[in-house]
């Protein structure tokens, strides 16, 4: 089959993208829980911090001041040092673990102690280019000085001084929990003496579309350091057995600040705009350090052993979407993508299909997440490779019309994996799949 006609294939007809329009609405109402969007009903019952963001692209295009409110909701979780959780206990909810009573933070509402993508800022510049209704822009432009502290935030306490990097301290906080990046680094992080804890993933779900259990004991005996420093920042990031520096969360917080300083030059709020455009040069060093010459990719790195992973993974191509890259950066990524196609059906497998570790099914060990393909096609649009970002969005609207709108999907044969009647896939699908989403991709929110 040639490239062009894997492009097409399973295109949805005029008449299916409109019923997928349909679906992807209803989908967004059932997980709606009155200000906040559920990312799926069972699996995911409360506020997930990037869930939340990816789905006010969707509530866009049905009622933008829904949008803004669950941006709103979201910040209104926010730390006082400015850290904005990862999940926000809201609404009466069981059936998930870790739920708050686990983590013990200090915090109304209660929440999670760590954080996830900082894709919030890069959704505000798509929303503020929706429209120009003054008091939505008023609400929008309030967002500004919250979303700033989350940045400094990270900023402040979780970039590595010596190479620019964002590091992690848990795997949840990279949304990329499973991924092989973390295999190395966790499986230093000590176990002894973990306390019984019972999961409901691996009954809500297939366990073979989980993380296994070897990594549960380390995602909660890393929750537990947290727990035992209090939940300061400074002082788990001195200290946590897990320091890696992740290319996705550098790639995204990067994105963020630039949209962030548009969003702010939009706003007449020139003297931010020029102070977040100073940090950029630093994040951009911190893509740079990860940059694994070996492997021709960017690649997460150990900051207690100084080992990159070595992994092709789908955040690999995040700093296509986060900065301006060099030529000699650009055309390995792109000879690796052309490769996956050689591999699997639909880009993007979240681990190389040629990594012995590749499981098509598990999680952030192979599936296709809509949202990273979102970012990635971005990326390529803005280096200009648009028959690859073709390819993405192609693929990614061929495996909802195909399958539904799944948590991710198998990128060898399509079918859908993790939990249904998800949240940021019906909002991808409205905000840059749908033949109605038009010119309102994110790819286009460049100013
Ligand atoms: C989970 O519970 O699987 C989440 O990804 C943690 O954020």
């Amino acid at each position: 089959m040639s490239f062009s006609d894997q492009c097409t294939r399973s295109d949805p007809s005029e008449a299916d993208s409109a019923a997928l329009d349909r679906e992807a609405r209803a989908v967004l109402h059932t997980n709606d829980r009155g200000g906040f969007t559920v990312p799926s009903g069972t699996v995911y019952p409360f506020l997930w911090n990037w869930d939340s963001a990816f789905s006010a692209l969707g509530w866009v295009h049905m009622d933008i001041d829904r949008a803004v409110t669950e941006l709103e909701t979201l910040f209104r979780g926010q730390w006082d040092d400015g850290m904005v959780p990862h999940i926000q206990f809201l609404g009466d909810a069981g059936g998930y673990f870790p739920a708050a009573d686990m983590w013990q933070c200090p915090h109304d509402p209660p929440s999670s102690g760590i954080t996830q993508p900082p894709v919030a800022a890069s959704v505000m510049l798509a929303l503020w280019q929706q429209g120009d209704d003054p008091a939505i822009r008023a609400r929008l432009r309030a967002l500004i000085a919250p979303a700033l502290a989350w940045h400094d935030w990270f900023l402040d306490v979780r970039q590595d001084a010596a190479s620019g990097a964002i590091l992690t301290v848990h795997p949840w906080e990279t949304g990329r929990d499973n991924s092989p990046d973390w295999d190395e680094p966790l499986a230093a992080v000590p176990v002894e003496g973990l306390p019984p804890y019972e999961r409901y993933d691996d009954t809500h779900l297939d366990a073979a579309m989980r993380p296994g259990k070897h990594d549960y004991d380390r995602y909660v005996a890393l929750l537990l350091h947290g727990r035992a420093c209090q939940w300061d920042a400074p002082t788990i990031a001195r200290t946590s057995p897990f320091r890696v520096a992740d290319v996705g969360l550098t790639a995204m917080l990067a994105r963020a600040h630039l949209d962030l300083a548009r969003l702010a030059d939009a706003a007449d709020m020139p003297d931010i705009a020029r102070r977040l455009r100073g940090d950029l040069p630093s994040l951009h060093r911190g893509l740079e350090s990860l940059w694994n010459e070996d492997v021709a990719a960017y690649c997460a790195r150990d900051l207690r052993t100084g080992q990159s992973s070595g992994r092709v993974t789908s955040a690999s191509f995040l700093p296509l979407y986060g900065a301006d890259l060099p030529p000699e950066r650009v055309a390995p990524l792109v000879c690796h993508m052309k490769r996956m196609v050689t591999r699997a059906r639909y880009l993007l497998p979240s681990l190389d299909p040629d990594d012995i570790d590749f499981e098509p099914l598990r999680y952030w060990r192979g599936p296709v997440w809509a949202v990273v393909n979102l970012m990635v096609a971005d990326g390529l649009s803005r280096h200009d490779e648009p028959m690859l970002a073709a390819r993405l969005h192609a693929d990614t609207r061929a495996l909802i019309a195909g399958s539904g709108f799944w948590e991710a999907f198998s990128p060898l044969d399509g079918s859908g994996t993790g939990g249904d009647c998800f949240g940021w896939t019906a909002a991808l699908w409205l905000h840059w799949l749908s033949d109605s989403a038009g010119a309102s991709r994110i790819e286009e929110s460049r100013s």
